[in-house]
């Protein structure tokens, strides 16, 4: 008995990984989540049975006991059961808890890794997530922490790690964010872009400031880039310019290369 949970990608059927693909075409049961994009979804045998056990407001409080519940149940019916997640499984998915309470009833668990939209909202605004002389580092945050951690965000403290800051789960909370960086030392000027919906048909992106974020309407799903990176779009420049612009800023920190 063995549960596959498969990371979906960020929407874009393409960007799905090969055996992700394979076991969307064999799986006798998929149960899913809310964020999956429907051509993901196209990619699932037709006589497979699908469960769409995405979260709404207002939903029951029980609902990720019910998933596992359903997991195991299936796990003792099907052959190949998928759990399909949203991006990768692992990354503010729920996949660790999923795997655990499978693990705990002697179920199985094989994980296939998914494009994070952590990288690959970035990635379709032209945005490199590091850079020489830009960004040594990105950090991933979610804005809509888990109310049982005892331990706060400290936003302030993110302010100074001097990575560019990737945000999840901060549509709503955007305005909010974007003060406690400042208070925390950010400039104001700092770039910020907002990718909406990152490689699904109605993909959008805004590029502001953080001093304007609060501002700013932020529709879900959405990714905040946050630091100087997100003042790039790398795939509408010129190569020149991109070489130029690098090559500059390598020599500037010092960098021999900006090929390394
Ligand atoms: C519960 S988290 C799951 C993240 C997922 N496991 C991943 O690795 O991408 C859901 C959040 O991911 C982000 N997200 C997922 N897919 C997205 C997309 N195609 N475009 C923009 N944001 C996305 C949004 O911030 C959304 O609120």
């Amino acid at each position: 008995m063995t549960v596959y949970l498969v990371g979906a990608g960020p929407g874009d059927p393409d960007l799905l990984t090969l055996r992700a693909a394979r076991l969307l075409a064999e799986a006798e049961i998929v149960v899913h989540d809310r964020l999956i994009d429907p051509r993901v979804l196209d990619l699932i045998s037709p006589w497979a049975e699908v469960v769409d056990v995405g979260k709404r407001p207002g939903g029951p409080a029980d609902a990720q006991d019910r998933i596992h519940r359903l997991l195991i149940g299936a796990a003792g019916r099907y052959a190949t059961v998928v759990r399909l997640k949203g991006g990768d499984p692992f990354v503010f998915g729920r996949g660790g808890e999923e795997a655990e309470a499978l693990r705990s009833e002697g179920v199985g668990v094989e994980v296939v890794p998914g494009i994070t939209s952590a990288i690959a909202g970035p990635a379709a605004a032209g945005i490199p997530v590091t850079m020489r002389g830009h960004a040594s580092g990105f950090t991933v945050i979610t804005g809509h922490q888990d109310p049982t951690n005892a331990r706060s965000i400290d936003w302030e403290a993110a302010a100074r790690l001097g990575t560019t800051l990737i945000v999840l789960m901060g549509a709503s909370r955007a305005g909010l964010i974007a003060e406690r960086l400042l208070l925390g030392g950010l400039d104001a000027d700092t770039p910020v872009a907002v990718v909406e919906s990152a490689t699904m048909p109605d993909q959008q992106v805004v590029r502001t400031v953080l001093a304007d974020l609060p501002g700013t309407p932020v529709h879900a799903p959405a990714i905040l880039v946050i630091g100087s990176v997100a003042g790039l779009d790398v795939t509408d420049a010129g190569l020149e310019d991109l070489v130029a612009t690098t090559a500059h800023a390598a020599s500037e920190h010092g960098g021999s290369s900006w090929l390394n």
